[in-house]
């Protein structure tokens, strides 16, 4: 029987690039986000290209209970998860005084509450099976505070605090956590967060969505802690320990500015 992988914000970008490295390995998955047509369509594409099972379950993961729904509708199929790829995340651009007050709620709710309840829901299961990986999606944000993004960047910071401390716990469990810290990815994120004209994504090296699900997915099998993808990427997250927290925080805010 093939091993059985769930992972969140399968829809689009990283998490649907994800979907094809765990079919290759012949990998069954179960796939969530809101967008049931991108949904099926993955699911079609994976089932026909690699005959793996592919259970499509829509949720709006920035609902409180929507969690433990999902839980409930994987245990009662019968479907023991492997691999846990909470990956679901998005970010918004301006003051936070300015910012939509339910859309905070809810990138907390999403990239915070929602990862935990999923992790702690599934992890039991894997430690008394010997045998799991988690992958949490973070990002270089994760390393220093980002103004005209504060909750975005304080929730990365969390899941990668997060997902260390967690990480160490595990250790002789036969369970791993990965944490996957990307830099500036081509996806539908920038756009969703109206973040695209920024210097960070016109000035930076702007990967993409496939070279991230390749690292990521590496990452997660090799069991590795911190896995920050990109050699400047890397400098940054090491030297920013070096310099002082206020300096920093003008430094990121110039490179989240909108040019011109
Ligand atoms: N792109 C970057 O520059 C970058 C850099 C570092 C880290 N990341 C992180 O990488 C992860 C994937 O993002 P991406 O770049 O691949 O962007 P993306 O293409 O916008 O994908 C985000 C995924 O999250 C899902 N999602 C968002 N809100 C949701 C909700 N309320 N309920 C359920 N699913 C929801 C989306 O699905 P639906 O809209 O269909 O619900 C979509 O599948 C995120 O955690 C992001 O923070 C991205």
């Amino acid at each position: 029987m093939n091993k059985v992988a769930l992972v969140t914000g399968a829809s689009s970008g990283i998490g649907r690039e994800l979907l094809d490295r765990f079919a290759a390995d012949r990998i069954d998955i179960v796939i969530t986000a809101r967008d049931e047509a991108a949904l099926g369509k993955a699911a079609e594409e994976l089932t026909a290209k690699y005959g793996i099972a592919v259970t499509v379950i829509p949720a709006d993961l920035s609902k409180p209970g929507e969690a433990h729904r999902l839980y409930g509708e994987i245990e009662k199929r019968g479907i023991a998860i492997e691999y846990l790829v909470n990956n679901a995340g998005f970010g918004n651009y301006g003051v936070f005084h300015e910012s939509p007050a339910q859309k905070m709620d809810d990138m907390v709710q999403v990239n915070v509450a929602t990862l935990v309840t999923l992790t702690r829901l599934f992890l039991p299961g894997m430690v008394a099976r010997k045998s799991g990986r988690i992958l949490q999606l973070a990002s270089v944000a994760a390393f220093q505070p980002g103004p005209l993004m504060a909750v975005y960047y304080a929730t990365k910071a969390f899941v990668l605090s997060f997902s260390e401390a967690v990480a160490e716990e595990l250790t002789g469990t036969g369970v791993t956590m990965t944490c996957l810290c990307p830099g500036p990815v081509h996806t539908n994120f920038a756009a969703r967060a109206d973040f695209n004209h920024s210097r960070i994504f016109q000035k930076s090296h702007v990967a993409t969505a496939p070279e991230v699900a390749d690292y990521g997915y590496r990452a997660l099998m090799d069991g590795t802690v911190l896995a920050v993808h990109g050699f400047n990427n890397k400098l940054l997250a090491t030297i920013g320990r070096f310099i002082p927290r206020r300096l920093i925080v003008k430094v990121v805010r110039w490179m989240q500015e909108k040019r011109g």
